[in-house]
């Protein structure tokens, strides 16, 4: 990239490989630490009688957290992010927005988790949903007097349907609706759904931003001050902040966000055209596939197509020897770190989703999905090559 000569390169940097190593100075220490400091501590003293630090208790905010939430709010163009001790925290904080008889609108393909969410305990709270295919039914007809917002994610888990965000976001202004994006999938390197008019993005940081698979973590992202403020005072009522040391491992996550992110995108196309070659490969869905129905909107309205791939095969016996079989590839759940995961979504992710739900989606005992890593790709493709054979061997 050449550059226009701007000059705003430390405040505006042209690029998110650089925005995430730009910790917030004014938040850092007396000594200067690079890597951010770990406050591990419940409390903070006052100097004095009506004087603070800033900061009181960690239910409320920590140094290190704050450091996370600044940088994770500057990827997301937002305003404000608040870090929740996971991603299923910070929906169930959105949740609390909501009174009884209010009613939202979910895109009918979703992380289970999400789903289990609205089922148990919103409904128990009082509040009704409906659900409808975002990626392509008219929302129209779903909305009711009681409509407070519209929840989706996109690409959705696990079948990788795709909403047009700007298109939804007109609707749910002239309606009146919260727009709440799930942004998990794509990370604040590759989309972000605020630019698009939405009013809430949400994130596992457990995934893409962590990285690593080593901590659970969550987020909300905002950028309007009314509902900011609504926000923060369920998160110091509720409590289920991140701890310091978790923000610190998110935070060190993130400085490599762009060159794993580039790097399993890389091979997630590679291994989606890979598998397309195998005859007991009945389906692939990867958004950066031309012929995936939502190719074009993803262009429009992200920086890239992820590493989450979905495939069906031919046989419930071929998925199942697929599953035991693999060895490079990690038989487990979750998604967004360095080593690529096979997850078998009707017994994982969307265990506890009703049957119908799932019938309706696609979403079948010959469904596997895989978050792929950065490992070398002629290795995934050799684990493929194996696995296949076994498969194809066990079948005869
Ligand atoms: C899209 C999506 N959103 C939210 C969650 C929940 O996040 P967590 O496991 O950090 O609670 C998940 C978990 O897999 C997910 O895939």
């Amino acid at each position: 990239m050449d550059c226009n000569g701007c000059n705003k390169c430390t405040e505006v940097h042209c690029s998110i490989d650089t925005k995430c190593q730009q910790l917030d100075r004014n938040l850092m220490d007396q000594w200067g630490a690079i890597s951010f400091p770990i406050y591990q501590t419940a409390t903070f003293a006052h100097p004095g009688l009506g004087e603070s630090t800033g900061y009181d208790y960690t239910r409320m905010q920590n140094p290190t957290r704050k450091q996370l939430e600044s940088i994770v709010a500057y990827l997301e163009n937002g305003k404000d992010a608040m870090a929740f001790a996971s991603g299923m925290a910070a929906i169930a904080a959105v949740m609390e927005l909501f009174k009884p008889g209010d009613h939202f609108i979910i895109d009918s393909d979703l992380y289970g988790g999400s789903i289990r969410l609205f089922n148990e305990i919103s409904k128990k709270n009082g509040l009704t949903y409906s659900a409808a295919n975002l990626s392509s039914d008219d929302v129209t007809p779903f909305i009711n007097e009681n409509t407070k917002a519209i929840y989706l994610e996109t690409p959705t888990n696990p079948m990788m349907n795709v909403t047009d965000l700007e298109k939804l976001s007109k609707i749910a202004k002239e309606k009146g609706l919260l727009l709440i994006v799930d942004n998990t999938f794509l990370s604040p390197y590759f989309q972000n759904p605020l630019d698009f008019g939405a009013d809430i993005v949400v994130h596992s940081g457990t995934k893409f931003l962590g990285g690593h698979h080593d901590t659970i973590g969550g987020f909300l992202v905002v950028k309007d001050e009314e509902l900011d403020e609504k926000l923060r005072f369920i998160y110091k009522t509720t409590g289920a902040g991140l701890s310091p040391f978790d923000s610190w491992l998110i935070l060190r996550g993130i400085r490599t966000l762009a060159v794993r992110l580039e790097r399993a995108q890389q091979n997630a196309l590679a291994l989606a055209k890979y598998l397309q070659t195998n005859v007991h490969v009945t389906k692939v869905i990867y958004p950066g596939l031309p012929e995936h129905p939502g190719y074009d909107i993803m262009k429009k309205q992200a920086r890239g197509f992820g590493a989450m791939v979905t495939f069906e095969v031919d046989s419930v016996e071929f998925a199942h020897s697929i599953l035991n079989n693999v060895q490079l590839i990690y038989f487990a759940e979750s998604l967004g770190g360095t080593e690529t995961l096979i997850t078998y979504p009707v017994t994982q992710t969307h265990a506890d989703v009703p049957k119908d739900v799932l019938e309706k989606n696609g979403i079948n005992d010959r469904v596997l999905r895989l978050s792929v890593g950065i490992e070398g790709i002629a290795d995934l493709i050799c684990e493929f090559n194996r696995v296949f054979a076994i498969a194809k061997e066990e079948a005869n």
